[in-house]
């Protein structure tokens, strides 16, 4: 199951395209793009009613199909809700979780973990979401992100620990003007590979991707990966403009 290609971009599309022929049309575009891509694996994270389309559509596994979220319960009777079981079954790979947004609604740490723990267990690869909302040069933020790293992982074994993706977005830089400097996206990088290596060992720790999400776009994504050594990015507004996007998966497949 592990993908051997060395960086990820993961577009989220949110809660847009408005139309399924908008969504192919995005999809098609970028699939092209990505296909001819050998060191970026380029995943696609569009509203869950649009799965199956571009699931249809991306079959040869040009471009990975991503959930934006999952279900807490693992089956019953939950009305409105998808468990990881029905995404496994529909092509899905990969599923972000406790996105900041998810987490503004009331997502705790503890639920955060449970979907982590579900998905693993039906291999998919969650791309889980930390960050903090405030940012200080004390390094406050840095115990917040600890803690939440940790209880964001409980449950999770040495053993499936290799599947995780962590996607670092600090909240103030989601849907923000810039982006976070490269050198605070590297020095926080480090420090959440150390938080990592607290949980799993150093060799485990260093091999789960690290991907940096926050107002990225194609004039600054190549840098954001040099500079901030991150292993790849979690896209959002870019994501829905198939030129920007490409022009970025060109850059970060150059490096
Ligand atoms: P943005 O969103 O790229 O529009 O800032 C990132 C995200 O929320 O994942």
């Amino acid at each position: 199951m592990a993908v051997k290609k060395t960086k990820f971009v993961v577009g989220n599309w949110k809660m847009s395209p408005v139309s399924p022929l908008e969504a192919k049309k995005i999809a098609i575009s970028i699939k092209k793009c990505a296909s001819v891509l050998s060191k970026v694996t380029t995943v696609f994270a569009p509203p869950s009613i649009y799965l199956p389309l571009i699931s249809r559509l991306c079959a040869k596994g040009e471009v990975k199909l991503s959930s934006q979220n999952v279900s807490i319960f693992k089956d019953g009777a939950h009305t409105g809700e998808v468990n990881a079981e029905m995404l496994k079954n529909s092509g899905v790979s990969f599923c972000i979780v406790g996105h900041s947004e998810r987490r503004a609604l009331g997502e705790t740490d503890a639920q955060v973990s449970e979907k982590v723990n579900l998905l693993l267990e039906n291999g998919i690869r969650p791309v889980i979401c930390v960050g903090e909302g405030e940012h200080d040069h004390q390094g406050v933020y840095l115990e917040f992100l600890q803690n939440e790293i940790k209880n964001s992982l409980k449950g999770v074994t040495k053993k499936n620990a290799s599947d995780i993706i962590i996607a670092y977005e600090p909240i103030w830089a989601v849907g923000a003007k810039e982006p976070m400097q490269n050198s605070d996206i590297h020095e926080t990088t480090l420090f959440i590979k150390k938080v990592l290596t607290d949980i799993f060992g150093q060799e485990m720790a260093f091999s789960i991707p690290i991907l940096y999400g926050g107002s990225v776009n194609m004039r600054n994504a190549k840098d954001i990966v040099m500079m901030g050594q991150v292993d790849g990015l979690l896209v959002g507004r870019e994501s829905l403009n198939p030129i920007g996007f490409n022009s970025m998966l060109k850059e970060i497949n150059s490096i």
